[in-house]
């Protein structure tokens, strides 16, 4: 069994609708570790060994928040700066993440039709996700496509229901190593292949 090590971020949990749903699916799964970062960080004084000993610990590195100025929320982006130190992540001597497993989880006010060259929003998902594909690359981790909950505002309980037991069959999926990627592409997210 892999060990999912899940890494949300979300600035104001108490008023959150879509990602406490998509929380409450996950954060309890026998051989997932939730790492609350904003709970656990709220004056942004991140403790890096202490998640640089968990990043060691752990196969699945899942970079879940919403989407925020096309971007992660600044904790995330912290933790990212600081975490991701050279010689541990990168760097000749940095292979403590190699062949590790990255994903985004994320949720966001816009609808797809919105994320396209023709849309108001003008790139995809995926074009704004290059930095954390990049990341993963430079730390040696196979990043795969983005679990993404579109429309956040506008969703439906039904769908939202969906959508928490699409993120519960992927963390299993992601646990036994059984995810078959389906399609590999500028658009595909991983929703399409659970
Ligand atoms: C500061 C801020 C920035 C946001 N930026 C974006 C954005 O760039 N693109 C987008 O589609 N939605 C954006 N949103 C909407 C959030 O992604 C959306 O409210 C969130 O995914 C809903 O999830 P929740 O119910 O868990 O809070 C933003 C919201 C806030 C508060």
């Amino acid at each position: 069994m892999k060990k999912v090590l899940i890494l949300f971020a979300h600035p104001a949990f108490h008023k959150s609708r879509i990602n406490k749903k998509l929380v409450e699916g996950i954060h309890k799964i026998e051989g997932v570790t939730f790492n609350n970062l904003y709970e656990n960080y709220p004056d942004f004084f991140i403790d890096v060994k202490k998640e640089q000993r968990l990043l060691v610990q752990h196969d699945v590195i899942v970079w879940h928040h919403p989407f925020y100025w096309y971007s992660c929320p600044s904790l995330l982006k912290e933790w990212i700066d600081l975490v991701l130190e050279h010689n541990f992540a990168y760097g000749t001597h940095g292979r403590a993440l190699e062949g590790k497993t990255a994903i985004s989880v994320i949720s966001s006010g816009g609808r797809k039709e919105v994320y396209s060259q023709k849309g108001a929003n003008h790139f995809t998902i995926n074009q704004f996700l290059a930095p954390f594909v990049q990341t993963a690359n430079l730390c040696r981790m196979n990043y795969l496509p983005p679990f993404v909950v579109h429309g956040s505002h506008k969703i439906l309980p039904d769908e939202l229901t969906s959508y928490q037991k699409k993120y519960i069959k992927l963390i299993s999926a992601l646990q036994d190593d059984s995810l078959i990627i389906r399609s590999i592409g500028e658009n595909t997210y991983i929703n399409e292949s659970l």
